[in-house]
């Protein structure tokens, strides 16, 4: 401990004043406190009586961020934590109990504190300072005889059986799975075995606090966490987002944009994520927040159905509000299943080169790789001049012949040697060896540059890789219609709809670019004669979820 922390400890002692009730852990951090000036245990008093949380304060500054992060400790703005407690209030005014897994100085807890005058309240962290802290606060503000400060690892809590509905509330600790020990990744691999879930590895500190909720609650508890929003969109969020949709009874989830400053640490965005145990409502509300003087209230949003929602590998696509498409006006995917190209694992093995020369040439299509070759394609693209083979062999190679065979043997024995058969996507693909693109889209698109997107009519049938999205027809359509779409599109689409990354990049994921807003197709060739303004998409702004994050290339 540092004179700093020493001193910190000293003030919440001071202002504790009984020695009594504290732990051994936080009577140790006491052992080289020292007498402070009557004044600043006043000045202390003072602050904490008009609603500030001096202590905290001074513990965030005391600890370098990079020290605080070792254990997530990120304490929460009062904004944040005002809108999280009035959602508890409105949901139910009298919890028996309120617990705050991870509870630091009790920003939580001392909001609940007031606005909950009969509920027992129970704070964990495994920080005696934090302990301290949170012991002072509570004593300043009379709230002191009906809180336990338990200090153990949230994941080890035993809470006894009460009457009433107990209220989960906090932020719980981020931390990365890098840091986490084995018997806890063990843990949580087992606990969410036990409620039929399969667990990733790759879970951080937040989920696992999710699970231990879930183990502790009962039908009727509820709670609201506000955790960084990656869980919503990545794969090792899969079994949260499974849980939510079924027995933790997600309710709401509110985005909050990195420019708030959700975590004052980080630049990352925040989610709150409402529950109530035990319930399957029939929608989720999902809601996107730019600014924190917009969070409160958390009531309202955007219901989305649990069946659209539950099995979606994405959710931050379902904050978008959604008002009605404009009389005459379709969405974009009632025409077209819109799929993002291959991933090949490995463009500088699969897009072919020298060393595949001897790759029989129906294995190697004429391909889209690089976004420049739609860019300058103009509204068709009607040669394969200056497009790249990819090569793309069978999964089974027993249908070549034996010459071939060995041709192409010889091209594996070149791309392993590069590492091709050990990239993440070629182990998990069926065989390494076998790319599996697409089928020609009829229509290709750019997805991702300072522009909106650019659609091309394929009249090549080039395949593409994951540099652009391919528009598959639903059901059959002629040229002409084709030609009509590719016409209207390229005229009217503009970048809103899409998300902003760093840089001014805008990208359109399938999904975004499904919402996009085109007249029926009968009518489209009077939109075109009239060059009429028309609405580009059913929502709004970007989601910012993923900002800086997986910024694919345009080219190569
Ligand atoms: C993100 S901070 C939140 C603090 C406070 N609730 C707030 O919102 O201002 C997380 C807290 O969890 C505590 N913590 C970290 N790992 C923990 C664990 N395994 N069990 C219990 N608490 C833990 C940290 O010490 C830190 O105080």
């Amino acid at each position: 401990m540092n004179a700093g922390e020493r001193r910190l400890a000293s003030l919440a002692a001071a202002l504790i004043g009984d020695a009594a009730a504290l732990s051994l852990a936080e009577t140790k951090l006491l052992a080289r406190a020292h007498p402070l000036d009557a004044h600043v245990v006043a000045e202390a008093r003072a602050r904490i009586l008009a609603g500030e949380d001096p202590l905290g304060t001074e513990f965030c500054t005391l600890r370098s961020a990079e020290q605080r992060r070792q254990r997530g400790a990120t304490y929460t703005p009062t904004s944040i934590v005002d809108a999280m407690v009035a959602w508890a209030h409105a949901e139910i005014s009298t919890p028996a109990r309120v617990v705050d897994p991870g509870a630091g100085s009790g920003r939580f807890l001392i909001a609940a504190a007031r606005k909950f005058p009969d509920a027992e309240l129970i704070a964990i962290d495994i920080d005696p300072l934090a302990a301290l802290m949170l012991r002072a606060n509570a004593r300043v503000l009379g709230f002191a005889d009906r809180l336990v400060v338990q200090l153990v690892d949230y994941r080890s809590l035993v809470l006894p059986a009460i009457a009433g509905p107990t209220l989960f509330i906090g932020n719980p600790p981020y931390v990365r799975h890098h840091d986490i020990a084995e018997h806890w990744k063990a843990w949580f691999a087992d606990t969410a075995k036990r409620f039929g879930f399969t667990a990733s590895k790759l879970a951080g500190l937040h989920i696992h606090f999710f699970f231990k909720t879930r183990e502790l609650a009962r039908a009727g508890d509820y709670g609201a966490f506000i955790t960084a929003a990656e869980w919503l969109d990545v794969n090792y969020g899969g079994v949260l987002r499974r849980m939510l949709a079924d027995g933790l009874g997600g309710t709401a989830v509110h985005i909050i944009d990195p420019k708030a400053q959700p975590f004052a640490d980080a630049l990352t965005t925040g989610a709150i994520t409402c529950f109530r145990v035990g319930s399957r409502p029939a929608e989720i509300v999902m809601r996107s927040v730019d600014a924190l003087a917009d969070l409160a209230p958390l009531g309202h949003g955007r219901a989305v159905a649990w069946n659209e929602i539950a099995g979606a590998p994405k959710w931050s696509v379902f904050v978008r509000e959604q008002p009605q498409a404009p009389a005459g006006f379709i969405e974009l995917g009632e025409l077209f299943r819109v799929h993002r190209g291959q991933v090949t694992g490995g463009n500088d093995v699969w897009i072919d080169s020298d060393a595949g020369r001897e790759v029989p040439k129906r294995f190697k299509p004429f391909t889209v790789t690089r976004a420049r070759e739609l860019l300058v394609a103009g509204a068709e693209l009607t040669s394969t001049k200056g497009l790249h083979r990819v090569i793309d062999l069978p999964a089974d190679l027993d249908v070549l012949d034996a010459d071939e065979r060995k041709a192409v043997q010889r091209f594996l024995t070149w791309a392993r040697r590069h590492g091709a058969h050990e990239s993440y996507i070629a182990t998990h693909r069926r065989a390494w060896w076998s790319v599996g693109l697409r089928a020609p889209a009829p229509i290709l698109c750019t997805y991702m540059a300072r522009q909106a997107p650019t659609f091309v009519r394929n009249r090549v049938k080039a395949r593409h890789i994951n540099i652009a999205h391919g528009l598959y027809p639903r059901a059959p359509l002629g040229d002409v219609a084709l030609a009509a779409v590719v016409a209207y599109l390229r005229r009217h689409t503009s970048t809103a709809g899409g998300r902003t990354y760093a840089g001014g990049l805008v990208k359109f994921e399938p999904k975004e670019l499904e919402r996009i807003l085109l007249p029926r197709v009968e009518d489209i060739h009077g939109y075109l004669a009239e060059s009429a303004p028309a609405p580009q998409a059913l929502d709004g702004s970007g989601v910012g979820s993923g900002r800086g994050r997986g910024q694919e290339q345009l080219s190569r």
